[in-house]
Order: structure tokens, then sequence, then C-alpha cells
């Protein structure tokens, strides 16, 4: 028969998918404990009352961008960013846009966000790895090292770092940025967990950009909504390849109703970030932890081989974490959500009780 499909595609055998347990605690993805419409309900309809879903064109799409613009600041307009479903779609679009060949490649380090393979396999490229180091920092010369290659098209660094939590060196990025030739992008997924940001840079180049994201500090994962943001040059490049409609008008009047509610999203960011690091610090007082600091929403953290045990003892008591052993500096490794003061007390309650009947 016939193979109707990108030849590469053939040889993949599986579809992407998240395996995770379904709890009622749901601790495995980084996601916020707070529906999101219990606190923009009223906004939410109000912005809906003048909207119309039977056309394609809305106000909202304008009003979005100029909330957005307010919440980004420095100096960011309309010509500086994309917006549409997720960070995820970002990555998608900027993937689109860079491949040439199928030789190409983009450069992450590893371990890092799993979907940087997704979706340069979905536009046909390929991802090459450099490893962190196992104080999670990066050696510069190699990272620069393998950026110099005709079919390097993009250099990744995501800035908090999942699965790892923690912020790269500052001035190490400024080092790739000004020393490699070709663009970087700067994952800030959980920028307001870490407030660390190149926005600034962003702003004066035009080989930098930057993506973010609604489903962690706005609480937002189901909702699909992240942006990128660039220098006019860079973005208009991008936008080649963006389709029309990508970003439903539904979408666009929640994440509104969320920018002007922005202060309590942001003040849950703090509450989160506070009872995280009661967590880490319950934590790292039992015996044979072994746990890392972050600047993120979740907590990498391990009991060596007997890790395997404790994620399946917290099924039973319906809490869900994710393995995350997959790369050698991670082996064994689980990594935690920060959800409500009272589910991380269940949380910490069940790995005390685990740990003082496994030792
Ligand atoms: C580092 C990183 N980048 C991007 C994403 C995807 O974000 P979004 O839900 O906005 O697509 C995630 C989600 O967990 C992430 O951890």
């Amino acid at each position: 028969m016939d193979y109707y499909f990108r030849k590469d595609l053939k040889n993949i055998d599986h579809t992407v998918s998240i395996d995770v347990p379904r709890c009622d605690n749901m601790l495995c993805l980084n996601e916020s404990p707070y529906d999101p419409y219990q606190i923009v309900h009223d906004e939410f309809h109000q912005i809906m009352k003048r909207v119309s879903l039977n056309r394609y064109f809305s106000e909202v799409t304008g009003e979005i961008q100029e909330e957005l613009i307010k919440y980004v600041g420095h100096g960011v307009d309309s010509h500086n960013m994309i917006f549409g479903n997720g960070a995820d779609e970002m990555l998608y679009y900027l993937f689109t846009s860079l491949r040439d060949s199928p030789e190409d490649y983009i450069l992450s380090l590893s371990p890092s966000y799993f979907d940087y393979k997704s979706y340069s396999r979905a536009v046909g490229m390929n991802v090459k790895f450099l490893n962190l180091n196992p104080d999670f920092d990066f050696d510069l010369k190699k990272y620069i090292t393998l950026t110099r290659n005709k079919h390097c098209r993009l250099a990744v660094l995501c800035n908090p770092n999942n699965p790892t939590g923690n912020l790269l060196n500052y001035e190490k990025i400024l080092e790739v940025i000004n020393r490699v030739e070709i663009p970087v992008l700067i994952d800030e997924t959980y920028y307001e967990f870490s407030k660390v940001t190149l926005l600034d840079e962003v702003m004066k180049r035009d080989d930098l950009l930057v993506i973010r994201s609604f489903s962690k500090a706005f609480s937002a994962a189901g909702l699909r909504f992240g942006y990128m943001l660039g220098n006019e040059k860079l973005i208009s490049e991008i936008a080649k390849v963006k389709t029309a409609f990508n970003s439903s008008i539904l979408v666009q009047a929640f994440a509104l109703a969320i920018l002007k509610n922005k202060e309590t999203f942001l003040k849950k960011v703090e509450e989160i970030s506070k009872s995280r690091d009661e967590i880490y610090a319950k934590l790292n007082l039992l015996p044979h932890v072994k746990i890392f600091p972050t600047a993120t929403n979740f907590i990498p953290f391990s009991f060596g081989r007997r890790s395997d045990e404790l994620f399946n003892f917290l099924i039973e008591k319906d809490i869900a974490l994710r393995q995350i052993g997959a790369h050698p500096l991670l082996k064994n490794f689980l990594r935690v959500t920060a959800g409500t003061k009272q589910q991380n007390q269940y949380f910490f309650n069940q790995v005390k009780k685990w740990v003082s009947a496994a030792f």
C-alpha cells in the first residue's frame, strides 16, 4: 500500500500522549489547584454579553492585546506578540517557521520540557540535547559548539527548567544570546513563580524570543492560552505560518477576564509559592530523601530505588505525582506540584507515613 504521509512519520511508532494517574489530588502536571472560573465568573459573563460567537472577528482580540501589553510591560506592543493555544502552540509556530530541511534541529538542554521533542517531530525537525551537569548548570562551550552547524535552527533554554525546577545562571544565558548566531528561545512558562525574565534583552535584539503561558500562574491549563514575545522583525516572520483564526474568541474572552483579575491570580501565586516552600522544608527533613530547590510550582524529589513504591502508594491514597526518572540525572525522581495548603498537608502526611513504614 502507498504511504500517503510524510516519510519521516512512517518510522515513528507512537502518538503523543500523557500518561498520568487520574486521582482526586492531581499533583502531577504543574497545574494550579484553583479553578479560574470560580474567580472570574462574573467578569467573563460580562465580557460574553458583547461577544458574538457567530462572528470570526471580535473587539475582544484588541482588548486582550491591550491587557497583555499592560501586564507584560518592558515596552512591548502588539507588534512584539503572537498569542494562541498555550505556550505549546507558540513552539509549533516557531518551529514551523524555522524548519528548512529534514536535517534541521533545535538545541535543548536535557532533561528539559518533553514537548520540545514532540513539536520538533511534528514539523519534521530533530532535537539535539546537551546534558545538564549534575548541579543542573550546563557547559557553555559545548552548548555553543552544538549551535555552530548550519542545521541548528534554534537554541532553546527553559528558564526555570522543567522538570529540574532550577533557574539557569542569568549571565550564562546572556553569554549564549551574545555568542550563538541563531535565534534563542527562552521558555518562561513559570515566570510568575521565578520572577526572572529576559524581556529587557528581547526588546533590544532581533534574535531572541520568549514564550509564556496562562496554564500555571493564571490557573488555566485547560483554557489553552499562551503567548510569544519578540522583536517586531522576528514576530512578523513567525506570523507568516500562523493561521488567521488560531485563537478562539471564547478563549480570548476568558483570558481577558483573567487579566482583568490578575491581582487575584498573582496573589495565589504567592500563596502557592509559600506553601511549596513549606512542603519543601518538610520533605527535606525526612530521612533518605534527595530533593532539589525550585523556582517553579513543583518540586523534584526522590527516595532512590524506593520512589516507585511511594508513587504507587500515593495513587492508592488518591494522589497523583509525575515520574520524571527517564534521564539519568533524575533517575528515580518524582515531581510533586504544589496544590492547595490542604492538599500539600495531606500529601506530606502520606509521604511521612510511607517513610516510617518503608525504612
Ligand atoms: C516548560 C514548559 N513549557 C511549555 C509548557 C506548555 O504550556 P502551555 O500549557 O501554555 O501549552 C509547559 C507545560 O507544562 C512547560 O512546563
